[in-house]
């Protein structure tokens, strides 16, 4: 027989930046991190995983085109055979082979976080093919996380943190923990101007281990700033508090790339129109006399906007206005299912 699982997962936006890796063999973070996981949304990866006898060896199709690499894939391996040794069955699987396919519905090319989404996916088909059983909760993060760091954050609904670890020798407590669950905030909304399709010049892989190697201000933001930030924007989002949320988010995502300018050479994510979303957002919020969007960026041009319920239409006005010229402003919603079952 063949046995086959398919689930789809969410990508996520974190509002405090993972950028540097402590351990690279484990793909672990030099500082906590944490992220809204958006759903409802195009941004999503689905994956089937299939096992059987029959199947001559490992393979994986990403939308539709093989690749030939994956199966000696380090990231690729630590999630397929970390998952299979947490089999309810093992025995069940022993001589299989397996097959991925994964398709992700990101409007083209949107550089927007896909990684997370597929190695989030991965693990998720895989756990539901072998029903994996996890030994302590998160642990099916730690496997993500080994394919794409924030992929790991991508397991759960709502506000989610990855608690960096280090306490334990093969890094098992370096995972994803659910601050508050994807029903708890409905009113939030994230919406995504797509500035350009381009594929990013520096991965984030090549561009953190730089900034590591050459950034003083990363070691400031690691020893001094993220650790308030994480307790601050964990309070405000628990309390629902837009204000305190959203300044933190802003404040985080500059001092991201003011540390991606502080590496040498310096890495340039963000273009001329990320930087007049920044300006119009500040004088927007100036004009309200309040908080009522706040952008982050990745490691792109491309700004997510948080944003309430209320502010929603007047906030994608605003930037269809000003950027008629950009892709499409949608509205990512996080209040469904996060993990759906296909
Ligand atoms: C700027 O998770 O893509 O989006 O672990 O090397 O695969 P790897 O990196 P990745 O880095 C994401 C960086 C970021 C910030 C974040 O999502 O926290």
């Amino acid at each position: 027989p063949i046995y086959m699982a398919t689930v789809s997962a969410p990508t996520n936006i974190a509002c405090i930046k993972y950028w540097g890796k402590a351990d690279k063999h484990w793909n672990t973070p030099t500082n906590d991190s944490v992220s809204v996981t958006l759903d409802q949304s195009d941004l999503r990866a689905v994956t089937t995983a299939a096992a059987s006898s029959k199947f001559t060896q490992d393979r994986l199709w990403l939308n539709g085109i093989e690749d030939e690499g994956a199966p000696t894939n380090k990231r690729f391996r630590a999630c397929v055979d970390g998952v299979l040794k947490l089999a309810k069955n093992p025995q069940k699987w022993k001589g299989c082979k397996i097959h991925v396919s994964s398709y992700n519905t990101f409007p083209t090319a949107a550089g927007l976080a896909s990684s997370a989404a597929g190695y989030a996916a991965l693990v998720a088909a895989m756990s539901a093919l072998v029903d994996a059983q996890e030994e302590f909760p998160g642990q099916l993060s730690t496997l993500a996380r080994q394919g794409s760091g924030s992929a790991c954050r991508s397991l759960y609904g709502g506000f989610v943190a990855w608690r960096k670890g280090g306490e334990k020798e093969d890094w098992s407590d370096s995972l994803a923990q659910q601050v508050q669950d994807e029903h708890h905030w409905p009113e939030l909304r994230a919406l995504i101007l797509v500035v350009s399709d381009a594929k990013k010049d520096t991965s984030s892989t090549a561009g953190m281990s730089t900034s590591v190697a050459t950034s003083t201000l990363l070691q400031h933001r690691i020893d001094k700033v993220v650790p308030d930030r994480m307790i601050e924007i964990e309070k405000a989002f628990s309390e629902k508090d837009f204000e305190a949320f959203g300044k933190v988010t802003m404040r985080d995502s500059n001092q991201f790339h003011a540390v991606c300018m502080d590496t040498y050479p310096p890495i340039f994510y963000m273009n001329d129109i990320s930087r007049m979303v920044v300006r119009i957002v500040h004088a927007y919020n100036a004009w309200a006399g309040e908080i009522r969007a706040a952008y982050t960026f990745d490691a792109g041009p491309n700004a997510v906007l948080y944003t309430l319920d209320q502010y929603v239409v007047e906030v994608g006005a605003l930037m269809k206005h000003y950027f008629p010229e950009t892709g499409a402003v949608s509205d990512y919603i996080n209040n469904a299912e996060y993990i759906e079952q296909v």
